[in-house]
């Protein structure tokens, strides 16, 4: 697969994905999201990878939003078509693994979008966030109104909407947007000791809970509790719950094969 605006790396059992446009902040433009989804498309289907990271190249930016650029050239049938096909954003929300975003710098419209659809996120001291796009008459097209609002509450999701303020990073902790804040320059290294902690456990157990938390942002809570249900007792029949319950009553570490 040949990627010319992200790389791509696996470091077993770390799949590592960084969007590489430091040029442009790493605006998000078409080769971007394409390439974003191809390569979550392979990570998917790699056993040895458990756990994914996101993150951007370059000393300013995660992502500074959509490329402003192409949407300048863009009619509202193009816009329209395109948001008919599959979104990167959905690809990373569907992603069957792990996935956490480790954030620097701007983070702005569609980036924040990106960063929403990870399942963490992990940001550093220089970290700024912002639905900016009211300043371009428009509003969030791909999960800033949505997922925003169902990870820090509507009213938060409505201040950062409407007035397209930015917010630095001790900000976005304070009010849940992400999970963590750490030192500057350090979000690669603290997202990578996350995902290796998290590597360890059975990747049928890491799949099942995952799809079973994304689940609350559909469904009513008798509906979210008879699929945990399912899932639970999917994880127990699994190869690897049998190991894992096992292991312990056998007073020795697992070994999960992903079964
Ligand atoms: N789309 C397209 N190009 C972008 C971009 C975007 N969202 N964000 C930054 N760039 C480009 C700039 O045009 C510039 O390109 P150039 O060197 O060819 O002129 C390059 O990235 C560097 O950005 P620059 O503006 O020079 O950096 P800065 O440090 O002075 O300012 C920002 C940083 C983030 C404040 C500023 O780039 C900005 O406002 N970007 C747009 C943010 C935005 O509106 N995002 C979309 C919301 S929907």
């Amino acid at each position: 697969m040949e990627l010319t605006t992200i790389k791509m790396e696996i470091e077993e059992p770390l799949g590592l994905v960084t969007i590489h446009r430091p040029d442009k902040l790493n605006a998000l433009n078409s080769a971007v999201r394409q390439e974003l989804m191809n390569a979550v498309d392979e990570l998917a289907q790699r056993d040895e990878v458990r756990v994914a990271i996101l993150s951007g190249a370059g000393p300013k930016a995660f992502v500074a939003g959509a490329d402003v650029s192409e949407f300048a050239s863009r009619t509202p049938g193009e816009q329209r078509a395109l948001y008919d096909r599959r979104r990167v954003y959905d690809a990373l929300a569907d992603f069957p693994k792990p996935l956490i975003c480790a954030v620097h710098g701007y983070c702005l419209g569609g980036g924040s979008e990106l960063a929403l659809a990870c399942d963490l996120r992990v940001a550093d001291r220089t970290a700024r966030f912002s639905q900016a796009e009211i300043r371009l008459g428009l509003i969030p097209g791909a999960g800033g109104t949505q997922r925003l609002a169902r990870l820090v509450g509507p009213g938060q999701a409505m201040r950062l909407a409407l007035t397209g303020d930015m917010i630095d990073a001790e900000e976005a902790y304070r009010i849940g947007l992400v999970e963590f804040l750490v030192d500057e320059g350090e979000h690669l290294v603290r997202a990578r000791e996350l995902a290796e902690r998290m590597a360890r456990w059975s990747p049928v157990a890491l799949r099942l809970a995952k799809r079973s938390i994304r689940a609350t942002m559909e469904t009513p809570l008798s509906a979210g509790l008879e699929l945990e249900k399912e899932l639970f007792l999917a994880a127990f029949s699994s190869e690897d719950g049998r190991e894992g319950v096992q292991a312990f009553v056998d007073k020795r570490d697992p070994e999960f094969k992903g079964r």
